[in-house]
């Protein structure tokens, strides 16, 4: 699907965009190291910044230390993203030391062209969201097999309180939900994930307010009332820049 509703500027990642055969077919990895890449222009000297969770923000993590110089402070979204951010030699803040973050950066399951996303698939969808709350700007890099028409074809991931499981689980029952809990899950804070399949999600917005009022939810991986601000979107023939307008 064409990426449209915002502006959008075409990058090509210098090691590679060269010594691309025409139609030629880069794997998911590939791409979300460019997409990764593309994101670190977004890093500008003395910047607080956040780092997410997941396979590409990984690559992110690999190439921070370039940029190590304009970092200012480096806050993580996950004990997984802390504990990799040390291993290539920063020194990790609390967000509550930190005070608001300058820019924040992570991946998403799905986004669409209102830059809504889906995300939570690697567990760390709360504390992602905080983050994301507290950044001026909050930067998602995609391959783009994440970009969607509608949200909803990946399970929706729901952050539980444990003793809440079932009476959530049935919530979303009523809502034409297949609720899945996440079996020998715990997040960072101690809570279980329940994927909640074949959810339509046509108003995310909407549909947040509504299902974070459910008690014993502590958040869902709808990210629609604070939307990503810019998209780096990696396909086959380089990584596209979305603005949200
Ligand atoms: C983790 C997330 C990730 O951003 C999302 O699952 C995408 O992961 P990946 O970059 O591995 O495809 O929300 O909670």
């Amino acid at each position: 699907m064409p990426a449209t509703g915002g502006h959008i500027s075409f990058w090509t990642h210098p090691a590679l965009g060269d010594r691309l055969p025409p139609g030629s077919h880069m794997h998911h990895a590939e791409k979300k190291r460019m997409a990764a890449h593309a994101a670190l222009q977004c890093i500008e000297p003395g910047t607080v910044l956040g780092v997410g969770t997941g396979t590409t923000v990984n690559e992110l993590i690999n190439e921070l230390p370039s940029v190590r110089e304009n970092i200012e402070t480096v806050v993580a979204s996950s004990i997984a993203t802390a504990e990799r951010l040390a291993a290539v030699g920063f020194e990790v803040s609390e967000l509550s030391d930190a005070g608001s973050l300058d820019l924040y950066i992570d991946g998403a399951d799905e986004a669409n062209k209102q830059f809504h996303l889906i995300k939570g698939g690697g567990g760390a969808l709360t504390r992602e969201k905080v983050l994301a709350g507290a950044a001026r700007q909050f930067v998602c890099i995609i391959d783009d097999s994440k970009w969607v028409g509608v949200l909803g074809t990946f399970p929706l991931p729901v952050e539980v309180v444990p003793m809440a499981r079932s009476y959530v689980a049935r919530q979303f029952v009523k809502n034409r939900g297949q609720p899945v809990v996440r079996e020998g899950y715990l997040t960072d804070n101690g809570n279980e994930i329940i994927d909640v399949y074949n959810l339509q999600i046509a108003n995310p917005i909407e549909m947040e307010n509504r299902f974070n009022q459910i008690p014993g939810i502590v958040t869902v991986g709808i990210f629609a009332q604070r939307p990503a601000d810019r998209i780096f979107m990696a396909d086959n023939k380089g990584v596209r820049e979305l603005t949200r307008k």
